[in-house]
């Protein structure tokens, strides 16, 4: 199975170079973080405690989640049939996904998961693990950085895009806390595996990243 997997901490802009390269190649999406993202949130919603491991790892199996495009091109994401995607996609989701992934029980429970998502033709897989652990076999690994001030910036832009109120020195330290979280956690925590390709995007437009990800992913997979 060909697969791209695309590793990198909060804000590097790997969500939007994911999903315009699959879109691209014409191939599957993983969004992994939204899966951590909505065991946090389907935990929450059942009452399950904030330290119960076990509790989580229950929701991390059970629960019914379907990815969709809506009709105006934006992402759906369904939780048990219920649109969650502006809910997960918060701050306090982002934060309370990273506590909560840094459970071993709860990534086990999410390993099979993301691991059907590999179908024909190829999938990009966008995570902090992708390439080190879910899909270690993958022909292409990048690992997509940017400095931490510019992924404050990147994340205030579009938070005040969406109308959202956000303070940039406030995003700056959620961000180094999640980093400091995600890159220092026993298990899987967030590498560059020695087989990754570095692509650091903070001079770098979007629009150039997904260029050069796609030349690359072209030169290993070719043309289709
Ligand atoms: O990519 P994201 O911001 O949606 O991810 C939310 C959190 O989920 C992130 O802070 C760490 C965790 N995560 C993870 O541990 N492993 C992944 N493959 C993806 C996300």
């Amino acid at each position: 199975m060909k697969v791209l997997a695309i590793d990198g901490p909060s804000g590097s802009g790997k969500g939007t170079v994911c999903r315009q390269v699959a879109a691209a190649l014409g191939w599957h999406l993983l969004d992994s973080g939204a899966l951590y993202r909505l065991v946090a949130h389907g935990a929450a919603l059942a009452g399950v405690a904030s330290a119960d491991v076990a509790g989580h790892a229950a929701v991390a199996r059970a629960m019914n989640v379907r990815f969709a495009a809506r009709a105006d091109g934006e992402e759906s994401i369904l939780l048990s049939g219920l649109e969650v995607s502006g809910a997960i996609r918060t701050e306090a989701a982002g934060a309370a996904a990273s506590r909560i992934a840094a459970w071993p029980e709860v990534r086990a429970a999410l390993v099979e998961r993301q691991r059907a998502f590999a179908e024909p033709p190829g999938l990009v897989a966008d995570g902090r693990d992708m390439g080190s652990v879910i899909f270690p076999e993958a022909q292409l690994k990048i690992f997509l950085t940017a400095s931490p001030e510019e992924r404050a910036r990147r994340r205030y832009k579009q938070l005040i895009g969406k109308g959202i109120n956000a303070n940039l020195a406030g995003l700056s330290l959620e961000i180094a806390e999640r980093d400091r979280r995600d890159a220092t956690r026993e298990v899987a925590p967030l590498v560059a595996t020695p087989d990754a390709i570095t692509l650091d995007s903070t001079q770098l437009p979007l629009a150039s990243v997904v260029d050069q990800v796609l030349s690359l992913a072209r030169e290993r997979f070719g043309r289709g």
